[in-house]
C-alpha cells in the first residue's frame, strides 16, 4: 500500500473511504471540524447511532457513492481517558484490516483528528502509517492465488489542513513508512520455512538487501569460521546439511568511519530441532522462527542505510541449523568458544548461546564498541517467565538500559529487566571445561545471560533481549496475525535512530 498525501483541507480530500477515530460518548462529527468538513453527510447518516465510540467498535457509514467521501469508518477507542498512542495503534490496524476486507481501493486519515489525540500531532502520523501497514501484513505467497482472497487497498493518504504538506508530517509518516517495512521483513524472514531458508540462504538475502541498500556485508563460511576459532558456532551447525554463517553488516556513513559502533547481534538458527536433545514434537514448527533475532538485526541495519542514520552500526547475524544427525554435538562435548574459552555443551537445545558466545567475542575483537545489544529467542524459561507481551532485558549499564526500554515504549513493545545475577555464575562451572553453556532450570533465562555476559569484556556496554516467547504469536492481534512478530525489530530501530 503506497504512502500519500493530501492537502488544501477537508473539502478537497477525496478517498473511497474516511477512517475516523472517535472515543466513548463522544459525537462522531464533533471530533474534529474536519470530520465534518469532510463528510457533511455523515450527521444525518443513519447507522451513526450504532457508533458508540466503545472500544473495538468499528461502524461502517456511507454516503452517497458520487462524494469525494462517499464512507466512513468510525473506529471506536473507549473512554478518551484510558486512550494512548498504543490504543491508536491498534484501533488503526483493525481498521484498515476492515477496509481490505470490505474490498476498500483507497483511503484517508485525516491528521488534524489524529492532532486531536494523546500522543503528540507528528508522531501520531508515524504510528498511523506504521500500524495501518502492519495491520495489513500477512505472509503469503506459498498459498495458491485464491480468489476470495482481498487485496490490499491501493494506497493510504494522510490528509491535512493546509496548502501544503508540512515537512515535520511527511518525515513522520516516511518513519512511520520504514518502521513498518522493518517489521514486515523481519516477520516474513521469521515465517518462511526452514526448508526455503538455512544459513546460507539467510546470508544470501542479506548480501543481496546489503548491495542494494549500500551497507558493506561479509559472510563467513566453515573454513572462515574455523579460522576465526568458532567453535561453538560450527558444533551446532555440524549435524545439519546446511552448514552455519556469519554475516557481518555495517551501515558506516561518511564522516562516521572511524566512530565507535553500536553493534547489534542476533540469534540467526534457521531451525532449532533441539539437535541430539530433541525436542519434543508438539509446536516445533515454530522454531522456524528460531532465527528471528538475526532477522531482525538485518531489517534493522537495511532501515539505517535507508534512513541515512547519522551513526556507525555494526549487524552480526549467527546462522546455524540445530539437527541431530551422525555428525551432530553431543551433550557432554567440550568445544572452544572464540574467546579461547573451552565450553562443556551439556544440552545441545542451548543452542542460541553457542552461535552468539562466537559472535559476541568475535565483536570484541573486531571493534571497539559504543554498546553491543544481542536479540535472541533464547529460553523458554523467558517465556515462562514475561509471557508474550514483554520481552527479558538483560542489562547492568542503566544508561543503556533506560535507552533500551524507551526505545521499546516508543514503538509499542516493552522490555523488562531481569538481573544478572551474580551468585548464579558458580552454577555454570564445568567439572571438565572452563565453562558449562547451561546451568539449572530454575532461573533459566539468568543463567543463559550469564553464560553470554561470560563473553562481554569488563567495561563494554551491553544489553541482552530475550524474545522468547514474544517472537511468536499464537493467536491473531490488531497487529498481528498467527506466526513470527518480529517482536523487538521497532525497538533496535528506534534505538538506531536515537543512538546510545
Ligand atoms: N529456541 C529455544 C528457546 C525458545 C523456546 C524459543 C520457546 C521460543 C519459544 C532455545 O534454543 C532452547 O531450546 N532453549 C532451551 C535451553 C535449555 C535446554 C537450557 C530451553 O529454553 O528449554
Ligand atoms: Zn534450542
Ligand atoms: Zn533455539
Amino acid at each position: 500500500m503506497d504512502i500519500r498525501f493530501q492537502c488544501n483541507g477537508p473539502a478537497q480530500w477525496k478517498a473511497d473511504i474516511m477512517v475516523v477515530l472517535f472515543c466513548k460518548g463522544e459525537r462522531l462529527p464533533d471530533v474534529a471540524p474536519c470530520v465534518d468538513a469532510a463528510a457533511p453527510w455523515l450527521a444525518i447518516a443513519p447507522a451513526l447511532r450504532d457508533a458508540r465510540g466503545d472500544k473495538d467498535e468499528l461502524t461502517m457509514l456511507h454516503g452517497h457513492p458520487e462524494l469525494n467521501i462517499p464512507r466512513v469508518l468510525a473506529v471506536g477507542l473507549g473512554a478518551r481517558e484510558d486512550v494512548d498512542v498504543s490504543a491508536v495503534r491498534k484501533a488503526l490496524g483493525s481498521a484498515l484490516r476492515r477496509c481490505r476486507a470490505a474490498g476498500i481501493g483507497s483511503v484517508l486519515i485525516p491528521e488534524p483528528m489524529l492532532a486531536a489525540l494523546p500522543g503528540g500531532r507528528e508522531r501520531l502520523v508515524e504510528e498511523a502509517v506504521y500500524a495501518s501497514l502492519l495491520g495489513l501484513y500477512r505472509f503469503s505467497g506459498l498459498k495458491k492465488a485464491d480468489k476470495d482472497e482481498r487485496k490490499d487497498p491501493e494506497w493510504l493518504a494522510i490528509g491535512f489542513e493546509g496548502e501544503f504538506v508540512p515537512d515535520g508530517g511527511q518525515a513522520a509518516a516516511r518513519r512511520g513508512e520504514r518502521a513498518a517495512e522493518a517489521v514486515a521483513l523481519a516477520r516474513t524472514l521469521a515465517n518462511t520455512p526452514a526448508n526455503l531458508l538455512g544459513p546460507a540462504d539467510l546470508a544470501e538475502k542479506a548480501r543481496a538487501l546489503a548491495a542494494e541498500r549500500g551497507l558493506s556485508c561479509t559472510v563467513m563460511e566453515e573454513d572462515d569460521l574455523r579460522e576465526q576459532g568458532m567453535h561453538c558456532l560450527l558444533a551446532v551447525g555440524q549435524g545439519s546439511a546446511r552448514p552455519p554463517r556469519l554475516v557481518v553488516l555495517e551501515h558506516a556513513p561518511e564522516g562516521h568511519e572511524q566512530e565507535k559502533p553500536l553493534i547489534l547481534v542476533g540469534k540467526g538458527i534457521t531451525f532449532d530441532s533441539g539437535g541430539i536433545s530433541l525436542k519434543p514434537g508438539a509446536n516445533m514448527h515454530a522454531m522456524k522462527c528460531d532465527m528471528t533475532g538475526a532477522a531482525i538485526v538485518l531489517s534493522v541495519l537495511a532501515a539505517a542505510a535507508e534512513e541515512q542514520l547519522p551513526r556507525r552500526i555494526v549487524g552480526i547475524m549467527a546462522c546455524a541449523d540445530n539437527m541431530p544427525d551422525g555428525r551432530a554435538t553431543r551433550p557432554g562435548d567440550v568445544v572452544v568458544a572464540a574467546s579461547g574459552d573451552s565450553v562443556e555443551i551439556q544440552n545441545t537445545d542451548a543452542e542460541g548461546r553457542l552461535a552468539l558466545c562466537d559472535a559476541l567475542a568475535y565483536a570484541q575483537k573486531e571493534w571497539t564498541p559504543a554498546a553491543i545489544v544481542d536479540i535472541a529467542t533464547l529460553t523458554g524459561a523467558c517465556a515462562v517467565a514475561l509471557g508474550s507481551e514483554v520481552a527479558g532485558l538483560f542489562c547492568d549499564d542503566d544508561a543503556l538500559r533506560e535507552r533500551l526500554q524507551a526505545s521499546a515504549t516508543l514503538g509499542g513493545e516493552a522490555l523488562w529487566p531481569l538481573p544478572l545475577w551474580k551468585g548464579y555464575k558458580e552454577n555454570l562451572k564445568s567439572e571438565v571445561a572452563d565453562i558449562c553453556h547451561i546451568g539449572p532450570r530454575e532461573g533459566g533465562a539468568i543463567h543463559a545471560a550469564l553464560f553470554l555476559q561470560h563473553f562481554i569484556q569488563d567495561g563494554v556496554r551491553w544489553a541482552h533481549l530475550d524474545i522468547a516467547g514474544v517472537d511468536w504469536a499464537s493467536k491473531p492481534g490488531p497487529l498481528t496475525v498467527i506466526g513470527g512478530t518480529a517482536f523487538g525489530a521497532r525497538t533496535l530501530l528506534e534505538l538506531a535512530r536515537g543512538g546510545v
